[in-house]
């Protein structure tokens, strides 16, 4: 998505803009630009299209960057509203070219605003930031904090915006409603950005703003305004370490984030599972079996939502609690029933993706029981649940999420089990599901070795241009998660669909050119899977298996085959996912895609 970095302090503000968008642009990559101010008011305005590295050229070319712009705005966007080009790129400005605006979202009642504001101005581009930029200069009778504070009233979306002013040329002025915000102190100024990540290397502390508050830098200095009254608010000291490091040996850096799953898996379960006595001691899980829980909503979108599909196998197997998953985009649609006795859980990387903290927002309003499993700590959802675990996959930086959904599905494998033990103390046989992850590690390490045969396989399928993947149960969604990898990274066209539905349609598709990937390890519908994989084999057309070593049918009845280790069920969904993503990786890096930056997408969906 769009995302914004600011700053106003001792230094020039051009180098250290053109670094924050660099930390900032896995989160959109269509194109960037930045402005700054001298104390005379003078501006340096710079705007590329694609990424920050041509906007860096630009800047580098014109020495008029090495002066002293103590202030300026920057951002990296993602297309909304409007082509990608430079004109729809930000900052935008107001027609005396006094004002300029960087916005992180969507002003939803854009188009109003813009009718009124045509009669008298002449609009560049096809974007909603430009209306804003008008309007600041329709609207401005004498400073900038009353302007945009009537303005936080007639606006309707969801928004992260950061403003500058010529004539106050110190002064920065920031909104937020939906869309996230923080302000770094440190010791050479202040600085904004939507992202904490991006100020670990400026900035000692922070401060989160909420919505509708604003915050005024101004020499240095800033306020921080709520409703027109200047407030105090927690200071954060900065302990987030974030450095994407070098690739090392691996060929991307997802893949050096799929490599890291062995230990984000340790730092999900250690100091939560006590291998020793076989036994779930966490606090929060604790405080969650005091509730008396009826039925679990899992609210998620993507990647998320597939993790939960996954868990809420789990919930209702082993815990024997009733589970329903919603994507979230849905679930902002449908009409909400509150249940006092359930249990909403929302599952968030980012923490915040637009859809699912807005409807966290709506089940919060009805006082329901709210649970997050998110990566970025403090981050909105996280801030918003009441109660959560953080997922501990530490910062995913890339755009196709692996780690983090891993260490989701381990969350809630450990909420299933902490909830099960609480109900019906079946201790025997969560202590052998306990006992098995203990040596998860080594069978996730397995998968990792087996690369290489994983991509002479990949290599393989490069030929097809479509894809069915297939699965039953908790391979439905397992194989839905492959699915999505595949055609995020390669972009060849997967469907999804569960095993057993296949002779319900989606048959009649199926001819040499386009392969079945069934995912079917050992487990308790094996052998339903199998008579699917038997019918589209009697047609003699193309079924690539992600199967246990052990299956019997492993010479006879595929195509090609991806072995997974030897596990019980329980544990195939982890080591599936991994082949998965390893699968689509080389998918992807066969047919020369840019796998960290997928076209099109970017991480952490800030609009709905
Ligand atoms: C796919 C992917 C996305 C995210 C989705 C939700 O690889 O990364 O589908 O999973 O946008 O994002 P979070 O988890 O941040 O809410």
């Amino acid at each position: 998505m769009c995302w914004i970095f600011a700053y106003n302090g001792d230094k020039n503000s051009i180098p250290l803009l053109v670094d924050g968008l660099k930390d900032l642009e896995y989160r959109g990559y269509d194109s960037a630009g930045l402005i700054g101010i001298k104390s005379d008011g003078e501006v340096f305005f710079k705007k590329a299209v694609g990424r920050v590295s041509s906007l860096a050229t630009k800047v580098d070319a014109d020495t008029n960057s090495k002066w002293d712009y103590s202030t300026g705005i920057a951002h990296t966007r993602w297309a909304t509203h409007g082509i990608v080009n430079e004109e729809n790129t930000h900052p935008h400005t107001s027609a005396n070219e006094r004002f300029y605006v960087v916005h992180n979202g969507i002003i939803e009642n854009f188009k109003e605003l813009k009718a009124k504001l045509e009669e008298k101005y002449t609009f560049y581009s096809q974007t909603d930031t430009e209306v804003i930029a008008k309007l600041i200069e329709d609207s401005f009778e004498w400073d900038l904090r009353s302007t945009l504070e009537e303005m936080m009233k007639t606006m309707v979306g969801a928004y992260s915006i950061a403003v500058v002013d010529r004539e106050n040329p110190d002064t920065i002025v920031g909104i937020k409603l939906g869309s996230p915000m923080i302000v770094g102190e440190a010791d050479d100024g202040v600085y904004i950005s939507s992202d904490v990540n991006a100020l670990s290397k400026v900035a000692h502390s922070y401060v989160t703003l909420e919505d509708y508050e604003m915050v005024v830098v101004k020499d240095k200095q800033y306020k921080i305004y709520s409703a027109g009254e200047m407030i105090s608010k927690n200071v954060s000291e900065m302990d987030i370490e974030y450095d994407t490091g070098d690739m090392g040996n691996f060929s991307s850096f997802t893949e050096k984030e799929i490599f890291e799953i062995p230990e984000v898996l340790g730092n999900v379960f250690n100091g939560r599972i006590n291998f020793e006595d076989k036994s779930i001691g966490n606090e929060t899980l604790s405080e969650l079996n005091e509730h008396d829980i009826q039925r679990i909503e899992i609210i998620a979108s993507g990647s998320s939502y597939y993790a939960g599909l996954i868990g809420s196998y789990w919930f209702r197997d082993l815990a024997g609690i009733p589970v329903n998953v919603t994507i979230s985009s849905e679930f902002l649609c449908d009409t909400f029933l509150p249940d006092d006795k359930a249990l909403y859980v929302f599952l968030s990387q980012s923490g915040e993706t637009a859809d699912v903290r807005e409807s966290l927002k709506i089940v919060k309003a009805k006082w329901c029981l709210t649970f997050g499993i998110v990566n970025v700590v403090g981050s909105t959802i996280a801030r918003l649940a009441d109660m959560g675990l953080y997922s501990h996959a530490w910062v995913e930086v890339w755009v196709a999420s692996t780690k983090n959904v891993i260490a989701q599905v381990g969350i809630m494998l450990m909420m299933s089990l902490s909830m099960w033990l609480a109900r019906d103390l079946q201790y025997s046989k969560a202590r052998a599901i306990i006992e098995e992850l203990g040596w998860l590690g080594d069978k996730i390490h397995e998968v990792l070795i087996s690369t290489s045969h994983i991509h002479e396989v990949a290599k393989k399928y490069t030929q097809y241009s479509d894809m069915f993947v297939l699965g039953r149960n908790i391979f439905y969604p397992t194989a839905g998660e492959i699915s999505l990898k595949c055609k995020e990274l390669s972009y060849i066209h997967t469907e999804n669909y569960s095993a057993g539905e296949l002779k319900h349609g989606p048959l009649a598709l199926i001819d040499p050119e386009l392969p079945c990937l069934f995912v079917n390890p050992a487990g308790k519908h094996y052998v339903k899977t199998v008579s699917n994989i038997e019918e589209v084999r009697a047609r003699s057309w193309v079924v690539l298996g992600f199967i246990s070593k052990w299956d019997p049918r492993k010479d006879d009845l595929y195509t090609d085959t991806i072995e997974l280790p030897d596990t019980s069920e329980t544990m195939a969904p982890f080591t599936s996912l991994i082949a998965g993503y390893i699968f689509a990786l080389y998918l992807a890096q066969e047919l020369d895609r840019d796998v960290d930056k997928p076209k099109n997408l970017a991480k952490s969906v800030t609009v709905e």
